[in-house]
């Protein structure tokens, strides 16, 4: 049996190709190994949004030197968003690298190995081909039953055509693309068949799904329908997409949970305006006035960032301002950093590090003390949980609650992929603990 050893970086939809990669080298006979030392095949699946991710590859790459040294017929890959972006200087950087592959293309790399082994070259594909990536990979995984978890990823679309001032994304991911109704729905069965109970739709504009005419909100009604399916989540979404449908779900599906990942990315006017968010401050605050109304105990989420050319103290205050009003459960914040090819990159305007360093840390305390008093919030309350795996400890449990926090749960060992009461008896900085409820007759 041949090896693989995978490091996927970057986002969900990341780990979401990683795993229909990992399908179809299944069926190609690897089999996956922890450590790269002697792999026949080493994949790393890369991200591109920020300099830091993106650097990171380039150190892996240099640690796979020793590694080739050894063991002359291992080959190194680097698919993704750097793939995408960086193309053939990949293989000028770094000479140990046999494959070059987008996010579009890794539906090709059975071939690409083929060719490469035929060859002795070095592939580089960074189309965007003509077939549907999503057919190919589906006839790749065959028949059978897939390895995943309780909690799966599904994408349901790709790309983007909003062209944010700051973002790879449309770059390297191409345009809005949204698979067909019916294939997701085929997917989804097949996540059942092989154990899955939670399924979390993906999208880098997930709320912007149009798929042969049908929205998402109307998906997941669809799928709320497969016995077997507890649980939806969808993320990320953009404010510009969320619309009065998809918001009345939470109200009615009680399998869609109270979670919403919606980035604001700026509380200032002005610098959602120089982001080309193509929203105002206002429009996020009615937003989300309408979403809890529907559904009063959502948990909200979303991503900022801070030192965006241009952003005065000012601006900055008022992004603390939004989030002290808004309240969430949980928030990503990143420094602003410039990308190639980005129009915000060439802005005149660039704020100082340490200034963008000490924005970056006052709001994420603030982020930190709203994710506590959200935990906290949480204690002595029953909350279902969704168990997925056994803990570190003897007779413990731990599973998800509605709002995706972690939970603990110690007592008694429960049926991994039930949903179980538990009464929340300690918070810890990033997840719950507690014991099942004793359901009361
Ligand atoms: N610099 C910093 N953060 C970025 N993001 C996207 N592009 C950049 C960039 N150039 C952040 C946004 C986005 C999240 C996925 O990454 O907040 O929502
Ligand atoms: Fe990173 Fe964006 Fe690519 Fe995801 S889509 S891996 S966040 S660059």
């Amino acid at each position: 049996m041949k090896s693989v050893y995978m490091k996927t970086y970057g986002c969900q939809m990341n780990v979401y190709d990683s795993e229909r990669m990992r399908d179809t080298l299944r069926t190609m006979g690897y089999g996956e190994t922890e450590k790269p030392d002697n792999a026949d095949l080493v994949i790393f699946n890369t991200c591109h949004i920020r300099e830091h991710a993106a650097e990171k590859v380039y150190s892996e790459l240099g640690r796979m030197r020793k590694f080739k040294a050894d063991n002359p017929d291992m080959l190194v890959a680097v698919a993704g968003c750097v793939a995408q972006a960086e193309g053939d200087e990949i293989l000028r950087r770094a000479k140990t690298v046999d494959l070059v592959f987008g996010p579009q293309s890794y539906h090709r790399l059975p071939e690409l190995i083929a060719k490469r082994v035929e060859t002795g070259v070095a592939q580089v594909e960074t189309e965007f081909p003509a077939e549907e990536k999503f057919v190919v990979l589906e006839q790749q995984a065959g028949n059978r039953v897939l390895n995943r978890t309780i909690s799966a990823f599904l994408t349901v679309q790709e790309g983007c055509d909003k062209f944010c001032t700051f973002c790879v994304v449309p770059y390297t991911r191409g345009a809005e693309f949204s698979r067909e109704p019916d294939q997701i729905l085929a997917e989804a069965r097949r996540l059942v068949k092989a154990g899955v109970r939670e399924v979390t739709l993906l999208g880098q504009n997930v709320n912007a799904y149009l798929g042969n005419g049908m929205t998402l909100a109307r998906l997941i009604a669809k799928l709320s329908q497969i016995e077997g399916i507890e649980r939806l989540r969808y993320t990320t979404s953009h404010p510009r997409d969320m619309d009065d449908a998809l918001i009345e779900a939470h109200a009615g599906n009680l399998k869609l949970m109270p979670f919403l990942h919606l980035p604001v990315q700026s509380g200032s006017d002005r610098v959602l305006k120089a982001m080309n968010r193509g929203h105002r401050v206002d429009d996020y605050y009615e937003i989300v006035a309408k979403v809890r109304k529907a559904r009063p105990d959502m948990a909200l989420s979303s991503d900022f960032i801070v030192g965006f050319p241009g952003e005065t103290e000012k601006d900055f205050e008022a992004t603390l301002n939004l989030v002290e009003r808004i309240g969430y459960a949980s928030a990503y914040s990143f420094k602003y950093s410039p990308r190639p090819g980005t129009p915000a990159s060439e802005h005149a305007d660039q704020v100082p590090d340490d200034v963008a360093a000490a924005r970056l840390a006052r709001l994420q305390t603030l982020i930190y003390a709203q994710q506590t008093a959200f935990n906290q919030s949480c204690l002595g309350r029953t909350l279902p949980v969704l168990v997925e795996k056994k803990g570190r400890f003897d007779g413990q449990m731990v599973g998800r609650s509605p709002y995706l926090q972690p939970v603990h749960v110690s007592g008694s060992i429960a049926d991994i992929g039930t949903i179980q009461n538990v009464r929340i008896e300690a918070i810890g900085t990033n997840s719950l603990s507690g014991h099942y409820a004793v359901v009361e007759t």
